[in-house]
């Protein structure tokens, strides 16, 4: 049995802030955003909560597919910034869509939150539990950035998208391979530090502004295009596939450098890396599937194309897998 994607949907919020809006706000220009990053606007949620970014993704992807939410066995929400910490925000997801016989959970990998629960389905796919599962990215980062801080309060941005993943028989097609890893000993990389069981809500909490990101981006950085290279190539290697067999590259959208930077170490050819970072920013686990979702609606992939997925996240988390289409 393997696991197949068979519907993407999407939803970003209306309110658009741009890098001249930035301008604005702190000490920063377009110039240097866009060649920094290759960002140049961000959405971002007034009035909308993530499960409600969730759920107008998941009914994006569903209705595409006339599928009825009661048929839905299990929702897998990916997510750093929850509607609240109890309970998950997948359950208020499945309240919205009426999915009354689905299970639900939320997961924390940061920006490899969507790989991990697309992992999690995919088990529970493989052994036969589950034949239907909503796989969703959202995330409301806006809501976690400090605005005042010009390393981080460029990237950011909030946006949701979903996979529904199907039990199929045909074992050359769907989820071939996928992998995760993880290394505690670098959660300094990028965290948020309170409110937590170590540091709960406090005025001085709030005053040392310790409820927003903290980032350290260019160790980030480097960090990030040796894993993703060295993960996509063992993901690939493990279903007798190399470099040159992928039409299409989904890289979580975290900066445009990373990415061009990882398509010169695996060396394909730039054209089918997707790239949709310049239009949404850094969403965390929202981001592969919104640049999935969008090469799907674009024409970018077709019938049994091998896609490499590829996420790196805090801290540090990074995954890949192999999709025929
Ligand atoms: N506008 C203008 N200048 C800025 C700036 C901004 N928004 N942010 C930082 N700078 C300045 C810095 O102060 C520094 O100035 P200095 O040389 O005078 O000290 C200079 O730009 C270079 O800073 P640096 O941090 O080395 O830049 P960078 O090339 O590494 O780019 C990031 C910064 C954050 C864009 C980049 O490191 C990145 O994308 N990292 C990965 C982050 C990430 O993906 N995190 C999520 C986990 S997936």
């Amino acid at each position: 049995m393997n696991a197949k994607i068979i519907s993407t949907g999407s939803y970003l919020p209306e309110k658009i802030l741009t890098n001249s809006d930035l301008e604005k706000m702190v000490d920063t220009n377009n110039e240097w955003i866009v060649q920094r990053t290759g960002i140049k606007v961000r959405h971002i949620a007034d009035g909308e909560s993530t499960s409600d970014l969730a759920y107008k993704a998941a009914l994006d992807a569903i209705n595409k597919i006339h599928l009825d939410p009661l048929d839905i066995d299990l929702i897998i929400l990916a997510t750093v910034t929850p509607d609240m910490p109890l309970p998950a925000t997948a359950l208020f997801v499945q309240e919205k869509l009426g999915a009354k016989n689905a299970f639900c959970f939320d997961i924390n990998a940061a920006c490899s939150g969507f790989m991990y629960s697309l992992s999690i389905a995919n088990a529970y796919i493989k052994s036969g539990t589950v034949k239907k599962a909503l796989i969703i990215g959202a995330e409301e980062l806006s809501k976690i950035t400090d605005w005042t801080d010009r390393s981080t309060c460029v990237i950011f941005g909030d946006g949701a998208a979903c996979v529904v993943l199907e039990a199929t028989d045909d074992e050359n097609r769907g989820i071939l391979d996928i992998r995760l890893k993880s290394d505690g000993a670098y959660t300094n990389l990028m965290r948020v530090p309170a409110p937590g069981s170590i540091k709960q809500c406090s005025e001085e909490v709030i005053k040392n502004r310790e409820i927003y990101i903290k980032m350290l981006g260019n160790e980030t950085f480097k960090m990030s295009v040796r894993h993703i290279a060295s993960i996509s190539e063992e993901s690939l290697e493990s279903v007798g596939l190399n470099f040159s067999d992928v039409d299409c590259m989904v890289c979580h959208q975290a900066n445009k450098r990373i990415i061009d930077a990882v398509v010169r170490r695996i060396k394909i050819p730039a054209e089918n890396a997707v790239i949709t970072v310049d239009r949404h920013g850094n969403t965390a686990a929202a981001s592969i599937p919104l640049a999935l979702d969008w090469a799907n609606k674009n024409g970018k992939i077709k019938e049994d194309d091998i896609l490499l997925l590829n996420s790196f996240g805090a801290s540090l988390t990074w995954a890949a897998s192999v999709i025929r289409w």
